[in-house]
């Protein structure tokens, strides 16, 4: 064996030249072409493993959203202190930013310190390496005489992987490089920052943004070339960032646009996709390394390892007696001992050589020229595998960015820094060249970063200054619509004050409690045909109930749905009532019914003062209606006169019911615990079963027998049960606080809304929680917003001038949690409103702060109603179903749990469900008629 060593050892001595033998002992790091590309592809393939939310976890590579959204535009501007941590350098630094200028114009100043960081803290206690950095930014606004009383907003580059959920959150993965505090990982930096800012203590400093290193590097060359899409960093570590689509960024909400992605790629390679290209060198630098089996991809290529890699590389030559004819010294064997540096000097155009020899010479070695040869191969072979890398690395994201662009040929730029690049005599050169024989189809270009990470986070910071003054003020503003736990609590206590009112007053009052003469709820016995009326907010429906006996499920229902005109619904009652009974007409032409002379049940969707079932005098018209002549008259009468007019069907008008009265009727042919229904739709309301004592601004509780008309079999001559008698009552509850109880929850935009309206000072109540006004108090709000160039870059436009164009139904779409912002976007289009992607998350807010208000509010009505029912029946605990109807309800996306959340909440003693309304309240009034019908029969 030692004979064939021997043998070998002085063949190649006299036959190979040092170049060659070291191509040879090395060939595995020799990459061509095709290697490179294989190379690059997996990379891609990391890449879209990385970014997608289902490989996420289990992706090395892992491209972390940056919530950096766009490259520089010459708009950022300010004053900013910055920290540059994580490179080889740390720095404090004072960055000031003029707006509209580009460095070369000397937009940008800046004023730096290097702080040094003593070696036992990068393995010491976190707390310690932080308290560290903030000592040394005190010291620098001590040096340069900043003052301290001052808030400054802070930039912090911190060149390490984090999982950022915003621009100043980010949790620390793991450490990388030399660094290996305790304590730290899994924490949010930023926190740990401003911790440790407040226990130096004496700076008062905000801090906006974190961003790491290739993020900084992009944002500083973006100043000055806007085709700057990436980053990249090839100094102590290695890594790279580029500009990605949103869409594909699963980890981030929204598709539009793009945000700016750290790859982290120095992981590549950390679960085995490398293992192929491995050499033995690369797995001794890991075993020694502070993080065996992490960063693999860096560890082939940064400054930290190369001149690791070269000192393996010559001493293991050296000891299989291929250098130094087989002599190793102990210097040799000493980890660290060749440096970057000295990979550089020896790659030097002119002094290379020479350069070797007194490196060499200083390890105690007596190296030949050949060695000298031999070892200054070596390094070339090294770092020019490390550029071959990049360059693989970089055409796998360049390539990508090529795809989303759908472009053939891509021109961009890509800024880049670290020592190795910035000092190594050839290395940027041969990245260049083989980045471009690589991708022949992209014009691309390296801009060196001239002055380092921090003025790119300032411009990242100004950015997040200037949104984070925006978010201050948008929230300030929606602010006036947030109701604490206290003040629904009020609410509640002033809707029960208000029904209790309501239930005694005869003159006027806020809420009205109007007595319905419906007095139970269905008993499943009801049968035969009926026609059903519903005049509800826009449209009329018309519908053919047909109850089997007994046979409980089988409703059978026909209906036709017709809109009414704005010109009718505001022209003369008379026209109003023409139109329903011509679409009446229409309705039973379609159903071949007309000489049928239906009994009729008339669902009419206002208040209504009723003595009996079937009259119903119109105390005010609500939501959109104004037709003349209509209030103070029976309903029932003028709908018989029109069809009188029209003379050509007939109709038994049995019954006319509130929508909300229909629609509990509705539900509690299902669920006979339905006692309660609500409508929140284009307007709101609620009615409920009231004990007849209570009702004491009538004389039912009396007990005057003639009142009685439409009660069930026998009660009338049982009087003295009349306190076990309960009557459904229409509380129109969306008067609450025409009489001023609402003034210190009103806000001007609803002041303005109201103003706006047909019915001005009425319905406040409504005017907070229903469809028809929450697109209006939204669309002011946005007004106000835009107006102080929150929003729509200030443009107040026609279109947003327009009232009514936010209907209930957008502003559902535009809360659907489902919905992306493109979507949010394209809704605003549609409705004429310009916006960008800010605009939109903007938008979203204030419709959620405004519809989560109404649902807030209807929740503090409705458990003032059941605790009120509570405690009628002495109860201490009470289950209750309620019926629901209405398109907000039906829906919103959060309406409904808002509102059943709220009411749970204050109504801790109710357990309450909610039932909605299948088909609309026509098949209670339906129900009623039959009642009704059996009533006048018997
Ligand atoms: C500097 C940046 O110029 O380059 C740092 O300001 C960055 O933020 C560094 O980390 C990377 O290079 P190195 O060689 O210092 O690790
Ligand atoms: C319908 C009922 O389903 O809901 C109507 O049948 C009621 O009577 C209506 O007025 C309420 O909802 P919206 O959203 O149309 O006001
Ligand atoms: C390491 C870090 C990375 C950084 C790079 C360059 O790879 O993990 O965040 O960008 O070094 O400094
Ligand atoms: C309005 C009406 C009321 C109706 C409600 C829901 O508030 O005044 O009667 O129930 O709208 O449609």
């Amino acid at each position: 064996m030692l004979a064939v060593h021997l043998v070998s050892f002085f063949f190649t001595k006299l036959q190979e030249d040092p170049t060659k033998k070291v191509d040879r002992f090395l060939h595995a790091m020799r990459l061509h072409d095709d290697q490179l590309n294989d190379i690059s592809a997996r990379f891609q393939a990391e890449m879209k493993k990385g970014l997608s939310a289902e490989s996420n976890a289990a992706a090395a590579v892992k491209m972390l959203p940056t919530h950096v959204r766009s490259t520089p535009d010459g708009s950022e501007k300010g004053q900013f202190m910055a920290l540059d941590f994580g490179g080889s350098k740390f720095k404090v630094l004072q960055v000031k930013v003029r707006e509209g200028m580009g460095i070369r114009k000397g937009g940008v100043e800046m004023d730096e310190k290097t702080y040094r960081i003593p070696k036992e803290l990068l393995t010491g206690r976190g707390t310690e390496l932080f308290d560290h950095v903030t000592e040394s930014l005190k010291d620098f606004l001590h040096e340069r005489n900043i003052s301290l009383e001052k808030k400054h907003p802070l930039a912090f580059t911190f060149s390490f992987p984090c999982e950022q959920t915003a621009l100043n959150r980010g949790l620390l993965l793991s450490w990388s490089k030399n660094f290996r505090a305790r304590g730290l990982q899994g924490k949010d930096v930023v926190q740990v920052l401003r911790d440790s800012i407040d226990r130096t203590g004496g700076m008062d400093m905000e801090v906006l943004a974190m961003v790491n290193d290739t993020v900084a590097t992009m944002m500083t060359c973006g100043f000055d070339d806007q085709y700057c899409q990436a980053g990249l960093i090839i100094g102590t570590g290695t890594n790279a960032c580029y500009m990605e689509e949103l869409r594909h960024v699963d980890l981030v909400e929204g598709d539009e646009g793009r945000m700016c992605v750290n790859t982290e790629w120095g992981a590549f390679g950390d679960d085995g996709a490398l293992d192929d290209f491995i050499t033995e060198f690369d797995r001794d630098v890991d075993a020694a390394s502070n993080n065996p089996g992490k960063q693999i991809f860096e560890k082939m290529i940064s400054g930290m390892y190369l001149g690791e890699l070269v000192r393996l590389v010559v001493l293991k030559m050296a000891k299989v007696g291929k250098l130094f004819d087989g002599r190793v010294s102990d210097a040799l064997r000493t980890k660290g001992k060749i440096t970057t540096a000295h990979v550089a000097a020896m790659e030097e155009y002119k002094n290379g050589l020479k350069n070797t020899r007194t490196i060499l010479e200083e390890l105690d070695l007596s190296p030949s020229d050949d060695d000298c040869i031999a070892v200054q191969h070596i390094s070339t072979i090294v770092s020019f595998r490390s550029s071959n890398l990049v360059a693989a690395g970089l055409a796998a994201i360049l390539t990508r960015i090529k795809h989303n662009r759908n472009r053939r040929a891509l021109r961009i730029t890509v800024g880049v820094d670290g020592t190795v690049y910035k000092t190594h005599p050839q290395y940027p050169k041969r990245l260049h060249k083989v980045v471009r024989r690589l991708l022949p189809d992209c014009h691309v270009r390296f801009a060196l970063s001239d002055s380092g990470s921090s003025k790119g986070a300032a411009l990242v910071t100004a950015v997040a200054q200037r949104l984070a003054s925006r978010k201050r003020q948008v929230d300030e503003t929606l602010s006036s619509f947030k109701l604490s736990q206290e003040q629904l609590q009020l609410v509640k206590a002033r809707m029960r004050a208000g029904l209790e009112a309501g239930l005694k007053s005869k003159g006027p009052s806020a809420i009205k409690m109007l007595p319905s003469f419906v007095y139970h709820t269905p008993d499943g016995t009801e049968n035969g045909k009926y026609l059903a009326l519903d005049l509800g907010g826009t449209n009329f429906r018309a519908m053919l109930v047909n109850f089997k006996k007994s046979l409980q499920q089988n409703v059978r229902l026909y209906h036709k749905i017709y809109t009414i005109p704005l010109e009718i619904m505001q022209g003369t009652g008379e026209e109003l009532f023409d139109h329903l009974a011509q679409c009446i007409g229409d309705f039973l032409d379609y159903m071949g019914m007309k000489n049928a002379r239906l009994p009729a049940g008339f669902t009419f969707s206002f208040p209504c003062e009723q003595t009996a079932i079937d009259t119903g005098t119109l105390v005010s018209w609500t939501k959109g209606f104004k037709a003349t002549n209509c209030e103070g008259h029976d309903v029932v009468s003028m709908l018989r006169e029109a069809i009188k007019r029209r003379n050509e069907f007939e109709l038994d008008i049995a019954a006319v019911v509130n929508d909300t009265v229909g629609t509990m009727m509705s539900c509690a042919y299902e669920d006979p615990q339905c006692e309660i229904g609500l409508i929140a739709g284009t307007g709101t309301n609620v009615c409920y079963m009231e004990e007849v004592k209570n009702i004491e601004k009538t004389e039912l509780q009396k007990g005057k027998p003639e009142k009685f008309k439409g009660t069930p079999d026998g009660e009338q001559d049982e009087v003295e049960e009349l306190s076990m008698l309960k009557m459904c009552v229409n509380t129109e509850w969306g008067g609450l606080g025409d009489d001023g109880s609402l003034d210190d929850i009103i806000t001007p935009y609803d002041t303005e809304v109201d103003q706006n309206s047909v019915n001005p000072g009425k319905q406040r109540f409504e005017k907070l929680t229903s469809g028809m006004y929450l697109g209006e108090i939204v669309r002011q709000v946005l007004l106000d917003l835009t107006r102080g160039g929150l929003l729509f870059r200030g443009h107040v436009t026609e279109t947003l001038k327009t009232p009514g164009i936010f209907q209930t139904k957008y502003l559902s779409q535009i809360e659907s949690d489902r919905l992306a912002l493109l979507q949010v976007r394209s809704i605003l289009q549609q409705l004429g409103l310009n916006s960008n992607c800010d605009d939109s998350i903007i938008v979203k807010e204030v419709c959620g702060a405004v519809s989560r208000r109404a649902a807030q509010l209807c929740g503090a009505g409705m458990a003032a109603v059941v605790d009120k029912i509570r405690e009628n029946r002495g109860l201490d605990h009470l289950n209750i179903t309620v019926g629901v109807d209405g398109a907000l309800y039906k829906l919103h996306p959060h309406f409904s749990g808002v509102l059943q959340k709220t009411t749970k909440a204050l109504a801790p003693r109710c357990d309450v469900t909610f039932l909605p309304s299948e088909e609309g309240s026509g098949k209670g009034a339906a129900l009623i008629t039959a009642v009704a019908r059996k009533k006048k029969e018997i």
